[in-house]
C-alpha cells in the first residue's frame, strides 16, 4: 500500500509491476460510497488497482469552486486503500502540469451539449488531466461512475483515439437511501434543501417508470419529469433532455436513451441521469 506524490516515483513503480494488470480509477478525492463502488469494482478485474487523487484546476470554470474544493488527502487514502487500492497517486499540480505543458487536448464534439453548454472550457480540462493520467499509469482497464454520464462518452471518445488499449468501464450510479445520486456536493445543501433534492430522482423514476409502461414520445416523458420538479420551485432547472445513449443527441423517440439532468438547488448544482432501457 503507498502513497505517491511524484510522478518519477510512480513510472518506477509502475515498470517495477509491468507484468502485471492494473485497473484505474481517477478522482478528484473528496471519496464517498459512489468511489468506493468503483475502487472495489477494480479490485476484482485487475492485478492491481491505481486510485488518482488530483483536484484538477483545468476543469473548473470558477476558480472559487475549484479552492473551496474539499480536500483531505489522508482520509481518502485511507477509504481507497480499504475500498481495495494498491496504490493512491496524488500528484501536485507541477507534477501533473509543469510551466511548459503545452498538450491540452479539444474534447470530441459529444462535449458540445448539456454540460460542455452550461461550464465552458469543463471537458477540455476533464480530457487532458485525463490522457496525462492515461499516459502516467498505463493501466489495463480505467473505470469511471455513470453519475457523470457525458464525461464518461467524452472520454470514451478521447480514449478510443489515444489510448485504444485501455478498456474504459462505466458502473451504475450509487445512490443514497431517498435516490439521490452521492455527490460530494451533496453536503453543501442545508438540511431542507437536501430533502427538497428527493425530487430529482423522483423525476427522472417517473420518467422511466412511463417509458417502462410504453410511452417513447421523449416530449410526453420530459413533461412528466418537469411535472414533478415543478413540485419544488426553488429548482432551477438547466436542462432535462432525452439522448440517445451512445452519441447523446436528443430524440423524439426514447429507444436506447438516458434521461440527463441537471439543475441548482440552494446554490448548489446537481446533475443525475437515468438510462430508459
Ligand atoms: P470525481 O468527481 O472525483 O469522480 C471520480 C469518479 O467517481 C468519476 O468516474 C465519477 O463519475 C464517479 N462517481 C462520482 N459520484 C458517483 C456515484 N454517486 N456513483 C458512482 N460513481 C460516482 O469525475 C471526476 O472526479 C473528474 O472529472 C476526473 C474524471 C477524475 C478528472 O479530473
Amino acid at each position: 500500500m503507498m502513497l505517491i506524490h511524484s510522478t518519477n516515483e510512480f513510472s518506477a513503480w509502475r515498470k517495477s509491476v509491468a507484468n502485471q494488470t492494473v485497473a484505474f480509477v481517477p478522482t478528484m478525492g473528496a471519496l464517498h460510497s459512489g468511489h468506493h463502488s468503483l475502487i472495489a469494482h477494480a479490485a476484482q478485474q485487475c492485478d492491481l488497482v491505481v486510485v488518482s487523487i488530483f483536484v484538477n484546476a483545468l476543469q473548473f470554470g470558477d476558480v472559487n469552486d475549484y479552492d473551496n474544493y474539499p480536500r483531505d488527502e489522508q482520509s481518502d487514502y485511507l477509504a481507497s486503500i480499504t475500498a481495495g487500492a494498491n496504490v493512491v497517486f496524488a500528484p501536485h499540480q507541477q507534477e501533473l502540469f509543469p510551466a511548459d505543458f503545452d498538450r491540452y487536448l479539444t474534447p470530441s464534439s459529444i462535449a458540445n451539449e448539456y454540460e460542455g453548454r452550461q461550464r465552458p472550457g469543463h471537458f477540455a480540462g476533464v480530457v487532458t488531466v485525463v490522457h496525462r493520467l492515461f499516459d502516467i499509469v498505463q493501466p489495463d482497464i480505467a473505470i469511471f461512475g455513470a453519475k457523470d454520464y457525458q464525461q464518461v462518452a467524452v472520454i470514451r471518445a478521447m480514449s478510443d483515439d489515444l489510448h485504444p488499449t485501455i478498456r474504459i468501464v462505466l458502473l451504475e450510479t450509487v445512490r443514497d437511501t431517498d435516490g439521490l445520486a452521492l455527490s460530494s456536493r451533496n453536503a453543501r445543501l442545508s438540511v431542507a434543501s437536501r430533502l427538497q433534492a428527493q425530487v430529482i430522482p423522483r423525476a427522472l423514476q417517473a420518467i422511466a417508470t412511463l417509458h417502462a409502461q410504453g410511452e417513447t414520445r421523449s416530449h410526453m416523458l420530459k413533461s412528466e419529469g418537469l411535472k414533478i420538479l415543478g413540485l419544488v420551485p426553488s429548482i432551477h432547472v438547466e436542462y432535462l433532455e432525452i439522448v440517445q445513449q451512445d452519441t447523446l443527441n436528443t430524440v423524439a423517440e426514447a429507444r436506447n436513451a438516458v434521461v440527463l439532468f441537471a439543475g441548482v438547488l440552494d446554490g448548489v448544482r446537481l446533475i443525475d441521469n437515468l438510462l430508459l432501457q
